[in-house]
């Protein structure tokens, strides 16, 4: 794991946010590689759940919550972790992720095993809402996505008149105060998810659960995670919310451990219940054909952001051998993004910095594919140094422009290029005017 945490600050993937200040605990934020990573996950999730379907619309709910619907969701009074205090360290510690020894918890700061009784301890943060500071201006960061959902689930319903079963999906940032945020992003205390309410008959609740999970585990394979290292949880009744009436984690082989990558629920009527009761609005649906009024079920598929792109980090981590500039071999570190996540998707080198047509040939072709993709321009260095710097990053193709793109080896090779691909790193010769389909089709 340090390997990949130090190579996420080095080339610009995750940096501590407030850094120059000691930095904040749980709190990251996404370098420029990242940010590109980050944006290309959730661009896929939404074409996918969203714009691929015709029975899915999109939310974009705000952050600052008013507390009576979280109130009713369940989160005022049971959002809570068990927390124990550390007498002799006075760290504070999740109760149920100590480690034991010799069956007593210890401290996993000092070894200490005076600890004090668990008590919960509420994740959400408050803030004040106006210049007032008494307690009607309470409102909550959400801690979930979901709530925004369905609290507007009517007014979504009105204006798209979409019939069950349909969705509303949302990504979004959530925060929990986490009593312990570790192993890098995975658990954070702002973070972002993407989540996926899909309303339903409540008979078609439990063949919606199954058809989901299968929808969701695809689209694990389709970012290029690897099969091998997904496992799926069947919750057991005694770990699952009592209003669900089947949970499933997607869980991945993490450096650190098996852990949740997304959780797929089929919350019931649960959460609409609450909100009708609390704010006493109707928010059922009634069925044109059957006459009948009533509150739908929901299947929930709910991934984190943040979680998945180090899934995505880690299993794009890779090292083997590759001849240096002297025919030595070395070891290369290369990041094995599927094309479609891959933050750079072509990089474009003149062969040589101080060649004038070649610089001005790899411009044009960098113009070129621009409007297309995400393209980096270098031309600093060897050559083989210049592929090394975007095997790093995972960057699939590099593009070369030598002299037999200029026509000085024959004019049967004028305006081709060399295409390097990533992983062979094998080299092809491309014509210039079939770059951009050649590239295109791999990174869709
Ligand atoms: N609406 C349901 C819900 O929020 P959850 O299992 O608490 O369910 C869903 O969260 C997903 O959000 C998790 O599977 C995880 O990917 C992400 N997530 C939750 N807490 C997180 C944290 N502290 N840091 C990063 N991601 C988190």
């Amino acid at each position: 794991m340090e390997k990949i945490v130090s190579l996420c600050k080095r080339r610009g993937f995750i940096f501590q946010a407030s850094e120059i200040y000691g930095g904040l605990n749980g709190v990251w934020d996404y370098g420029p590689l990242g940010t590109e990573l980050k944006n290309n996950l959730k661009q896929y999730w939404w074409k996918v759940i969203v714009r691929d379907r015709d029975d899915v619309v999109g939310l974009d709910g705000s952050i600052l919550t008013h507390p009576a619907a979280l109130k009713a969701s369940g989160h005022v009074d049971t959002f809570t972790d068990p927390m124990v205090d550390c007498r002799t360290c006075k760290a504070r510690l999740r109760a149920d992720q100590l480690a034991e020894k010799n069956g007593t918890k210890q401290c996993p700061n000092c070894g200490g095993k005076d600890l004090t009784e668990a008590r919960p301890f509420n994740l959400m943060f408050q803030t004040q809402m106006g210049a007032s500071a008494d307690p009607a201006s309470i409102a909550y960061l959400r801690p979930e996505t979901a709530q925004s959902i369905f609290v507007q689930f009517k007014n979504v319903l009105d204006v798209s008149r979409k019939k069950l079963p349909f969705g509303i999906a949302q990504i979004g940032k959530a925060f929990r105060n986490e009593i312990n945020p570790r192993n890098f992003t995975f658990r954070s205390r702002e973070f972002e998810q993407m989540e996926l309410e899909y309303f339903c008959r409540p008979e078609q609740g439990m063949d919606l659960l199954a058809y989901w999970l299968k929808e969701r585990i695809r689209f694990y394979e389709e970012i290029g995670i690897n099969r091998k290292r997904l496992h799926i949880l069947d919750v057991p009744d005694k770990d699952r919310a009592f209003y669900s009436k089947g949970t499933f984690d997607i869980e991945y082989e993490f450096p650190f451990g098996r852990q949740e990558l997304e959780g797929v629920a089929y919350r019931t009527d649960y959460d609409l219940q609450q909100h009708i009761k609390s704010s006493g609005k109707t928010l059922d649906y009634f069925d044109e054909e059957t006459k009948e009024r009533f509150v739908p079920h929901v299947v929930e598929p709910s991934a984190g952001v943040d979680r998945t792109v180090l899934a995505l980090i880690c299993d794009a981590y890779d090292e083997d051998s590759a001849p240096d500039e002297k025919g030595k071999m070395e070891t290369r570190i290369v990041m094995r993004f599927h094309p479609r996540m891959a933050p750079i998707k072509c990089a474009v080198f003149p062969l040589l910095k101080n060649k004038e047509a070649l610089v001005a040939k790899a411009r044009e072709v960098q113009a070129l594919l621009r409007s297309h993709m995400n393209v980096f321009y270098d031309e600093g260095g060897a050559i083989g140094r210049r592929y090394r710097r975007q095997d790093e990053i995972g960057t699939p193709f590099g593009v070369t422009i030598d002299f037999e793109t200029l026509g000085e080896k024959g004019e049967e090779l004028r305006d081709t290029v060399t295409l390097r691909d990533r992983d062979s790193m094998k080299q092809e010769r491309v014509a210039i005017k079939d770059l951009v389909e050649t590239i295109s089709s791999k990174i869709r």
